[in-house]
């Protein structure tokens, strides 16, 4: 059986075990997948490890997105837009290739699955870290008018900016300013205040009338800005579970040249997480 894995820490809540089961039971492969816990300075050697022992590929979720693309041989454009990876992969040749699928997982869903054309949209990014990097790039190719990248310090935001390179469409504003920046089609959570238990005090100013609001994180991380988001008057406010099964499609397809329907195993996932 082929072996996979995906490395976090932590990593014991991790879904990418059921989610590529199941997609494997699609086609009719076995395959082993574990969840892999490496502290950072664990990492590199774990895998190592990991490929040397008949490993085949990998998932990689924080705080090690960074490290990972650092340690491959070949790099997606993607990845190298991004600055991280969350597929590593053994090629032939015994290196390692590096991809990034956040970003295309995201618009996937918010244009495939929730059927919402985000062309012409203006868009507010909140947060400058990795999660925010990794789908930066990919709203403005999904077609958004506007990118205003808002960050509690200003220094990530504007390398974020910087690095886009197109200052007409992407630009910076401070968090301070939020009150005074007026409304927003589409208001993308990138920050981890969720994940660290926090909720953000935001504005019900930054909903516009059609707004589409959507959490990178899900289950309870996404709780309060969800509800901020409903109590706002947002017309949708998802959560980013169907990113998950969708860039977990992704590294699927690298590994095994099919294409999982994500479907069944996202409304599966659904089911428990309300
Ligand atoms: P990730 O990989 O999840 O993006 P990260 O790179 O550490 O993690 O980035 C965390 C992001 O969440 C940052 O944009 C951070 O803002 P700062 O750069 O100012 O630290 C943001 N963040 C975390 N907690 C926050 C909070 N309570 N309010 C606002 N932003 C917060």
């Amino acid at each position: 059986t082929a072996q996979f894995a995906v490395f976090g820490h932590p990593i014991s809540h991790s879904l990418s075990p059921q989610i590529h089961h199941a997609f494997g039971q699609q086609f009719g492969i076995e395959l082993e997948y574990r969840a892999i816990d490496a502290a950072p300075e664990a990492f590199a050697e774990a895998v190592r490890r990991f490929f040397l022992d008949g490993g085949h590929g990998a998932n990689v979720t924080l705080p090690h997105k960074a490290a990972a693309f650092a340690l491959a041989n070949q790099r997606s454009e993607s990845a190298i837009r991004v600055g991280s990876a969350n597929v590593l992969t053994l090629q032939g040749d015994g290196t390692l290739a590096a991809h990034n699928t956040d970003g295309d997982g995201m618009v996937r869903d918010i244009t495939e699955r929730h059927s919402t054309d985000l062309r012409g949209h203006t868009a507010l990014l909140l947060g400058a870290g990795g999660a925010a990097r990794g789908v930066a790039w990919h709203l403005l190719d999904a077609g958004v008018a506007t990118l205003t990248i808002v960050n509690r310090s200003p220094e990530p935001a504007d390398a974020l900016a910087d690095a886009i390179g197109d200052p007409a469409r992407a630009h910076t504003r401070y968090w301070h300013d939020l009150a005074d920046i007026g409304s927003f089609d589409l208001i993308i959570n990138a920050t981890s205040a969720g994940v660290l238990g926090t909720a953000l005090q935001l504005p019900f100013s930054l909903v516009g009338a059609r707004a589409l609001c959507y959490d990178l994180s899900y289950g309870a991380a996404a709780g309060s800005f969800l509800a901020w988001a409903k109590t706002a008057g947002a017309r949708y406010a998802f959560d980013g579970l169907g990113m998950l099964v969708e860039t977990a499609a992704d590294a699927f397809e690298l590994w095994h040249g099919k294409r999982p329907d994500t479907d069944p195993v996202y409304h599966a996932l659904r089911q428990q997480f309300g």
